[in-house]
């Protein structure tokens, strides 16, 4: 009877050391899959702010800024210059503040008010193609995972949520997505192994 129920005790051990063989490559194919898809989840998330015409005004491809929703050319023929912060004589920071000028419509923020290099323009670009940008040195200013999140911290991100009014009193639009879930999305994004589309 001793013997039996010890056979029976390493039968059942050694069915469950079966099984745990049998499921172990299963779980590990498995997982990468899901995480890739999670990852890929909230980089959707971060795109939809991404695509926002108050972060693709700046983020632009041209020798110009763009305003309002419809991303028309910027008045007064503003030009990029050779820093990306205004024309020689004519600076970004002529006009723009410390924060947003209700009386005039001219945006601010607690940063120097200027365009993202060229090499970061996101015009014309697919969702994809900014995606690899993001992880690529060569576009994101040699930023490296959470370095990419630790910018999206910063005042001219942040003025996205807060844009104040435009030079005709009406309240500029803001990303669909709130600030907290698009941090939360991009750090997401960022521990999963940063997926693209
Ligand atoms: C007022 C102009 C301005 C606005 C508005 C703006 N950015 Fe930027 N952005 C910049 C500048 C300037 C840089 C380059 C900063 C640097 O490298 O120090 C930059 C760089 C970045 C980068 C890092 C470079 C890259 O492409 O990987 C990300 C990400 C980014 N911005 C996201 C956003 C998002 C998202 C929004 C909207 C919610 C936004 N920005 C709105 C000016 C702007
Ligand atoms: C001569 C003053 C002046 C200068 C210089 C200037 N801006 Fe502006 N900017 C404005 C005004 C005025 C508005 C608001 C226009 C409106 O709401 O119709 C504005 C709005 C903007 C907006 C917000 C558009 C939106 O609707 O989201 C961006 C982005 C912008 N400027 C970028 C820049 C950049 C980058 C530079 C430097 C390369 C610059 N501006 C230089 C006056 C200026």
């Amino acid at each position: 009877m001793k013997v039996h129920t010890a056979f029976a005790f390493s039968a059942v051990a050694g069915l469950a050391a079966l099984t745990m063989v049998g499921l172990f490559p299963q779980r590990s194919a498995a997982q990468p899959a899901a995480q890739e898809a999670e990852s890929r989840a909230a980089f959707a998330v971060v795109a939809t702010v991404i695509g926002s015409p108050r972060c693709q005004g700046c983020h632009t491809q041209s020798e110009f800024p763009r305003q309002g929703d419809d991303q028309h050319r910027h008045l007064f023929n503003v030009m990029r210059g050779p820093d990306d912060g205004g024309a020689l004589g004519l600076p970004c920071t002529t006009c723009h503040g410390q924060a947003n000028n209700a009386a005039s419509g001219v945006p601010g923020a607690d940063e120097a008010w200027r365009l993202a290099p060229i090499s970061m323009g996101w015009e014309g670009l697919t969702t994809a193609d900014i995606c690899r940008h993001l992880k690529d040195p060569v576009h994101n200013g040699r930023r490296i995972g959470e370095q990419v999140v630790d910018h999206l911290r910063t005042g001219l991100v942040k003025w996205a949520w807060s844009p104040g009014t435009d030079a005709h009193g009406r309240a500029r639009t803001t990303p669909s997505v709130p600030y907290f879930d698009f941090i939360a999305a991009a750090e997401m994004w960022v521990q999963t192994g940063e997926a693209c589309p």
